[in-house]
């Protein structure tokens, strides 16, 4: 169990000490509170929710209110991880002062401490106005969901002429602005070292290698909490789904039988 605050400054001095940084996303109190009982480093409300929460087929329909309502719930569930907000499509990229108001939102109704976005150089001046009105900004770099259409699938990155430098360039970029770690997504694991060696903040990294300062997942697939079979690079550590199903059909095959309840499941007269 962890007994301190875990704040931006501490994630620094884990890359600097070589000491791995955790980060698992959460959409609900209860889950978040179990993270958080664990030591989970830091928490991420991520737009993942649209997908593995409200059945949408990618990220790209959910919106601030949406992340809002996540990220509360998962505020009153955190006591020690740094709970970071990831801001959806369109809530930044359109102008700097919607950016900064979008962010505000996250920290002030959703309880964030930070934001993350999605991007490299194009999206440093909005990083850069973020972090000069004192928030937080996680960046996101190689397989960047909110582009799936412009990407052309969920496909690695970083493997054609030319993208391993710019992969490096993006990282420098948001280093420069200010960015307190970056997520690096599905690219092959020597481009995950690279960037890594080549800025100061840290990386975390998803299906990008063990070479990254941390690791981060998507909860519902390390709990086997998925439709249909996760990425390769997912390591499902509990099968959850399994015995959710389980449970759900001994309940229903026990009313239909008049097995439940049983006496001590009703109040005496
Ligand atoms: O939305 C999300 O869950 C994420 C993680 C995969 C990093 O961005």
């Amino acid at each position: 169990m962890r007994l301190s605050k875990v704040r931006t400054l501490r994630l620094l001095k884990m890359k600097a000490q070589g000491k791995k940084i955790v980060m698992l996303t959460a959409y609900d109190y209860f889950t978040a509170r179990l993270l958080d009982e664990a030591g989970i480093d830091i928490i991420l409300v991520g737009d993942s929710v649209g997908m593995v929460q409200l059945g949408f087929g990618d990220t790209l329909h959910v919106t601030l209110d949406m992340m809002i309502h996540h990220c509360a719930a998962v505020r009153r569930g955190v006591k020690s991880a740094l709970l970071v907000g990831d801001m959806p499509f369109m809530t930044y990229k359109i102008n700097e002062d919607e950016t900064l108001k979008n962010a505000a939102r996250l920290v002030q109704e959703g309880g964030c401490e930070a934001v993350k976005i999605e991007g490299g150089e194009e999206v440093v001046h909005f990083a850069a106005r973020i972090v000069g009105a004192g928030i937080p900004v996680m960046g996101h770099i190689g397989l960047t969901p909110q582009s799936v259409h412009q990407l052309g699938g969920y496909r690695v990155q970083g493997k054609g002429a030319g993208d391993v430098e710019k992969l490096i360039n993006d990282a420098h970029a948001l280093e420069d602005a200010g960015v307190f770690a970056i997520v690096i997504e599905a690219v092959p694991p020597d481009v995950a070292r690279r960037i890594t060696q080549a800025v100061h903040i840290p990386t975390i990294g998803i299906g990008a290698g063990p070479h990254c300062d941390g690791q981060v997942l998507v909860i519902n697939d390390l709990l086997g909490l998925t439709d249909g079979k996760p990425p390769h690079f997912v390591k499902q550590y509990a099968d959850l789904g399994s015995a959710a199903r389980r449970a759900i059909e001994a309940f229903a095959n026990e009313v239909r039988s008049g097995a439940f309840p049983a006496k001590e499941h009703w109040y005496s007269d």
